[in-house]
């Protein structure tokens, strides 16, 4: 059994349907997203998720209980980290999150420890005194992270973590999510940004005006859209070089769906479930062929979108 199913999930804000009929299951252990533009129905998702809002139909069912019958027993199991930041401006970063730690009811030197290493987890550990007015955006939001995790929740729900956060905090926050699933907890994560969820999800699910429009890994969503991908190896050829024979033994391999000979550049197009490029390179190599560069072109899940929406992710 998935550690989430979300079945048929229905909310609406008065006559806004805000999820409409979302399904979708999140298994233990792996970082699950959910990509999609303004007003997608993300956060809405989320706050159901996490028990902060209630909704019109459907199923909800988090380590098999349901949420609405085990409602405080599923709150004890979630870390939440929320798209508008949750610090208090008079407490230090260390009360902050001493306080959310607190209300998980972590008490005396496990508090204390928790709080410290939660800090520590997001690059904080020297600002441990600092409040959140004198801090930087990615400070408030590195806190903002400290402060949902702190009591090592079993499922971790980020929204829009990485928000207004410069690129080094941003690699920070990436890499300690990715971390957080390594020690054994489940994420749940949502981001506009394709390269971010492209980087650190597992499985992806896109919505867009409260509907699901895909899920799957990132292969499995850009193969809807295309199984094919361009390798081109810039190189020179030299004169007298058998090409037919260099093409004949490309093409032997696995998934070639074509390939393209030019003084300066191979081009080769390979199926994306049947990863050649390593074989190709070192037939070049035997060749004798000298490497320039290599590049790839994949269809991403902005191709994915724009075919399935008509429009921009962005
Ligand atoms: N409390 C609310 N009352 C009324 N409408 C709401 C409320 N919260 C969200 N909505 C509407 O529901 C829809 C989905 O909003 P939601 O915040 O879930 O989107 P989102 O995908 O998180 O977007 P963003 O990327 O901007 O955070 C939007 O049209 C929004 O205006
Ligand atoms: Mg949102």
């Amino acid at each position: 059994m998935p550690y989430i199913i979300v079945d048929n999930l229905v909310k609406k804000y008065g006559e806004l349907t805000a999820v409409d009929h979302i399904s979708f299951t999140v298994e233990k252990g792996e970082i699950f997203g959910l990509l999609g533009p303004n007003g997608a129905g993300k956060s809405t998702t989320l706050n159901v998720i996490t028990t902060l809002t209630d909704f019109d139909k459907g199923e909800v069912i988090i380590d098999g209980m349901d949420i609405r019958r085990d409602k405080s027993s599923i709150k004890q199991l979630i870390g939440m980290v929320p798209q508008d930041i949750a610090i208090y401006d008079h407490l230090n970063a260390f009360e902050n999150v001493k306080f959310f730690a607190s209300l998980y009811g972590l008490r005396g030197n496990k508090l204390i420890q928790n709080s410290k290493e939660a800090l520590e987890f997001v690059g904080l550990s020297d600002k441990m005194k600092l409040q959140p007015k004198k801090m930087s955006g990615g400070m408030k939001r590195r806190l903002n992270i400290a402060c949902g995790i702190a009591h090592n929740p079993q499922l971790i729900v980020m929204d829009e973590p990485t928000v207004g956060v410069d690129t080094q905090s941003r690699e920070h926050i990436l890499n300690s999510i990715k971390l957080l699933r390594d020690r054994g907890a489940t994420v749940i994560y949502t981001s506009h940004y394709m390269q971010e969820v492209e980087e650190i999800c597992d499985r992806i699910a896109i919505i867009d005006k409260g509907k699901m429009i895909a899920c799957g890994t990132e292969p499995e969503l850009v193969s809807m859209v295309t199984d094919v991908m361009s390798v081109y190896v810039e190189t020179k050829i030299p004169i007298g070089f058998d090409r037919d024979a260099f093409c004949r033994k490309i093409k032997l391999m696995p998934g070639i769906k074509g390939i393209k000979l030019e003084d300066s550049v191979i081009r080769v197009d390979i199926s994306i479930d049947q990863n050649s490029i390593e074989r190709i390179i070192q037939e070049v190599i035997n060749y004798e062929l000298p490497i320039n560069n290599i590049k790839s072109e994949v269809p991403n899940l902005d191709t994915l979108f724009l075919t399935l929406t008509g429009r921009e992710l962005r």
